[in-house]
């Protein structure tokens, strides 16, 4: 594709054209994975991480049926761990740009930690036509994952949010990035036998903020 982008951001960007998602191992280096689970985990300890909720607006709860994790959302010059995540996305928002035209226009992201037997059913990140979020990026920070401990991503790309086996089960291995089309890309995270570590954030096209599931920060 577009030689002028990072090689990793053309394979993502590469990726998303042709399939609607994409997956890439060590997207960033275990030292760099290493700032930020020191920041999780200094969340977790502080005990600054909620449960994470479903829905829009009004319709906005909390369900355990349907996602365990418990979440703390970046900000922009808080922190080095925070800052240093946010221009890396802010990098890959460009090439996608460039390689794409989505129009992406900013990013919001949260670390996420999946509690033992932790799961969230499937679900689309974005509702068709709403385009709220574009394009979702999950990164993955678990050191030492093995097969068998869970907690792996299932891609589908079937229309139809219902049966169909996955096209893709992507391991949260640590500094994996996966990224695909929120509104296109059915997916599921299979309940986890350990604690699980990520970073789920989504390119959006525009600052409105009328059919957004969480408040920006
Ligand atoms: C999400 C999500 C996937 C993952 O937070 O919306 O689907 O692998 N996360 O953590
Ligand atoms: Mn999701």
């Amino acid at each position: 594709m577009t030689e002028f982008l990072d090689d990793k951001n053309a394979a993502i960007t590469d990726g998303i054209h042709k399939k609607g998602w994409s997956s890439y191992e060590q997207y960033l280096s275990a030292e760099d994975c290493a700032i930020l689970i020191n920041r999780l985990d200094m969340l977790e300890e502080e005990q600054r991480l909620e449960a994470a909720g479903i829905g829009r607006k009004d319709e906005y709860q909390i369900n355990k049926d349907v996602r365990r994790d418990k979440i703390h959302w970046l900000y922009r010059d808080k922190c080095e761990a925070d800052t240093f995540y946010l221009t890396e996305m802010e990098n890959l928002r460009r090439d996608i740009n460039r390689g794409l035209f989505l129009g992406l226009f900013e990013y919001e992201a949260h670390y996420a930690l999946y509690p033992p037997g932790g799961f969230y059913k499937k679900h689309y990140d974005s509702l068709k036509g709403s385009k709220n979020r574009l394009v979702s990026t999950v990164l993955y920070l678990n050191p030492e994952w093995q097969e068998g401990d869970g907690g792996e991503l299932a891609i589908y790309v079937e229309e139809n949010i219902g049966s169909a086996a996955p096209e893709k089960i992507i391991q949260p291995k640590l500094g994996t990035l996966v990224a695909f089309l929120s509104e296109d890309i059915p997916h599921e995270v299979l309940p986890a036998h350990k604690e699980r570590k990520s970073i789920a954030g989504w390119f959006r096209c525009n600052s409105s903020s009328a059919d957004r599931v969480d408040p920006l920060r």
